[in-house]
């Protein structure tokens, strides 16, 4: 059995917490930073990588502390390199290769999609590879094959925004407050879907990658129209988006034979709408459907902790000068 503390600063969340290798989650703390964000309607890079400089150490201190054990306890530091916002990520990597160096514990350099793509098998032990995940997040819509630790095939990408920016954009054009993905999430249950018309981009296409651009500026149209509520806008934009996640998570279906599950993970994960319309689409194919509970989709320290301690088991661990990268494709 190893420990592993995890490190997570790659946006807006300061996050820290302590897993053991049989998925034991003996703390995890979080400090978010949407009080500091929300007069800007988006995560500001430099006020998110001070409140990172700021929070981080404190909060490490407190995750140990409430799992009840010290630095010399712990078996390696996994710290989030990247992708993400390049301050914040180079704050949680530098304080994950300190105490690395003064611990002498090896450092595990984490992909931040990695953690996502693993996350759910810390919360089911039973999801053997290969599986499919849809990522959804504020950064990232993706359609992942999981073929095992560090070897994960792509097979859809955005090709301008990611599902979760379509929300934070659309809940912002109809004035519906920081972060967005929620606030359009209640306005959508209090509307009508059918009431506005908006497209679908790519859908039916043999093309399997994302669009959402589209999407917004016919969101911008309506709501500049003022023809429709804005309540029944959310409603057509989530219905909309919910339709191409599901079409294009269908092809994926049909081109990755031979996966045990269909899993989900990002934050727009949190979606009820998006949930249960994947559960639907994974019964139709007999898949098992896999939703990590709702924190663990968000962003968090214990997927990082938890894809430390699959690569540690791995033979995995990454030198002090690993850098911190703003992109890194899985
Ligand atoms: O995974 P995450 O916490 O951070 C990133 O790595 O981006 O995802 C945050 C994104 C935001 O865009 C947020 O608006 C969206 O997830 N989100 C939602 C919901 N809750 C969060 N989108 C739709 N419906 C929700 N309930
Ligand atoms: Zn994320």
């Amino acid at each position: 059995m190893a420990l592993i503390l995890g490190i997570e600063s790659s946006c807006d969340e300061t996050a820290a917490a302590l897993v053991t290798s049989d998925r034991r989650i003996l703390s995890h703390k979080l400090a978010g930073q949407e009080a500091a964000h929300a007069p800007y309607g988006g995560v500001v890079p430099e006020i998110a990588a001070r409140a990172h400089a700021d929070i981080l150490s404190p909060l490490i201190e407190s995750a140990l502390a409430e799992a009840g054990v010290t630095l010399a306890d712990v078996d390696a530091i996994a710290a989030t390199a990247g992708p993400g916002l390049i301050g914040g990520v180079m704050v949680g990597l530098v304080t994950g290769k300190a105490l690395a160096h003064a611990s002498g514990k090896p450092l595990i350099a984490v992909n931040h999609l990695e953690g996502h793509a693993l996350s759910p098998r810390l919360a089911e032990p039973d999801l053997a590879f290969p599986y499919l995940l849809l990522l959804v997040s504020g950064g990232h819509c993706q359609l992942l094959l999981v073929r095992g630790v560090g070897d994960h095939v792509r097979l859809a990408t955005t090709i301008d925004d990611a599902a979760g920016e379509a929300f934070d954009k659309t809940a912002k054009l109809l004035g519906l407050g920081f972060p967005g993905g929620p606030a359009v999430e209640r306005a959508a249950a209090q509307g009508d879907a059918n009431a506005v018309s908006l497209p679908r981009p790519l859908m039916g296409s043999a093309e399997p990658h994302f669009s959402f651009a589209g999407l917004k500026s016919a969101v911008a149209r309506a709501a500049q129209s003022g023809e429709h509520r804005a309540e029944d806008i959310a409603a057509a934009f989530q219905q909309a988006v919910i339709d191409c996640l599901i079409d294009r998570t269908r092809r994926a279906i049909g081109s990755a034979p031979g996966v045990t599950a269909l899993v989900v993970a990002g934050g727009v994960a949190a979606n009820q709408g998006v949930r249960s319309s994947l559960q639907s689409l994974a019964a139709s194919y007999d898949l098992p459907f896999v939703a990590p509970p709702l924190w663990l989709c968000t962003d968090n320290a214990a997927m990082i902790a938890w894809a430390g301690a699959e690569r540690l088991a791995a033979g995995l661990t990454d030198p002090l000068d690993t850098p911190a990268r703003a992109r890194w494709p899985l």
